[in-house]
């Protein structure tokens, strides 16, 4: 690694407070590999419906600092529930807001995604779905690994820890392969 870090900024598309998709996020943090800290953004519950209106008299102050946090960052994570076989709204109302312009902070910032769910599905169509709408906001998105926490009740303990072994494993994993990628894309040495 030769001393080089990176920062990735963590969202996670859910507000209740005992949400798996907060605790896998948590996970992260406490699983991040050597070289990279992981922030995770804790405002979204904050940010209001998208309104042009609104907009057009500057974005709110808790809209600002999401589009900040983005910039600063070297990376993101998503970490997306399903709602209706697609991310929940409150996800995509924060990334519409992040998208406009001036500056647009989402262009060109590596992203990767997991995703945890109580079903068997694992957040799958969630996951098809954010894809694309990254893919349209010009962000390069890691294809692999795919980090789908199905079952996801059994996965945690009653304090909200993720247990699972190979879970953990599969994290570590992705946050690797988004540490090394980000560097990759930034032209650093290896
Ligand atoms: C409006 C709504 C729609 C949902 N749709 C799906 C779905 O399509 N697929 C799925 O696996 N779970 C679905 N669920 C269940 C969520 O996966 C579950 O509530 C999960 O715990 C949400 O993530 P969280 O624990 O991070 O809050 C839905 C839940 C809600 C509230």
């Amino acid at each position: 690694m030769c001393g080089l870090a990176i920062t990735i900024l963590g969202i996670a598309g859910s507000l209740r407070q005992g949400s798996f998709n907060k605790r896998a996020l948590a996970a992260a943090c406490e699983l991040a590999p050597e070289g990279v800290s992981i922030r995770p953004f804790q405002r979204l519950g904050d940010i209001p419906l998208y309104d042009e209106d609104v907009k057009a008299k500057g974005f709110p102050p808790p809209v600002a600092e999401f589009r900040q946090a983005i910039a600063e960052a070297d990376a993101l994570l998503f970490v997306t529930p399903e709602y209706n076989y697609s991310v929940p709204g409150v996800l995509k109302n924060a990334i519409d807001w992040a998208s406009r312009p001036p500056d647009m902070p989402f262009i060109g910032k590596p992203v990767a995604m997991m995703g945890a769910a109580p079903g068997l599905m694992g957040t799958v169509r969630a996951q098809l779905h954010l894809r694309q709408i990254l893919s349209g906001l010009n962000m390069p998105v890691l294809s692999r690994p795919e980090v789908l926490i199905r079952e996801a009740a059994a996965k945690f303990d009653a304090d909200g820890r993720l247990t699972d072994e190979n879970t953990r494993k599969h994290i570590r994993n992705l946050l690797e392969k988004l540490r090394d990628w980000t560097l990759l894309l930034k032209g650093a040495p290896g």
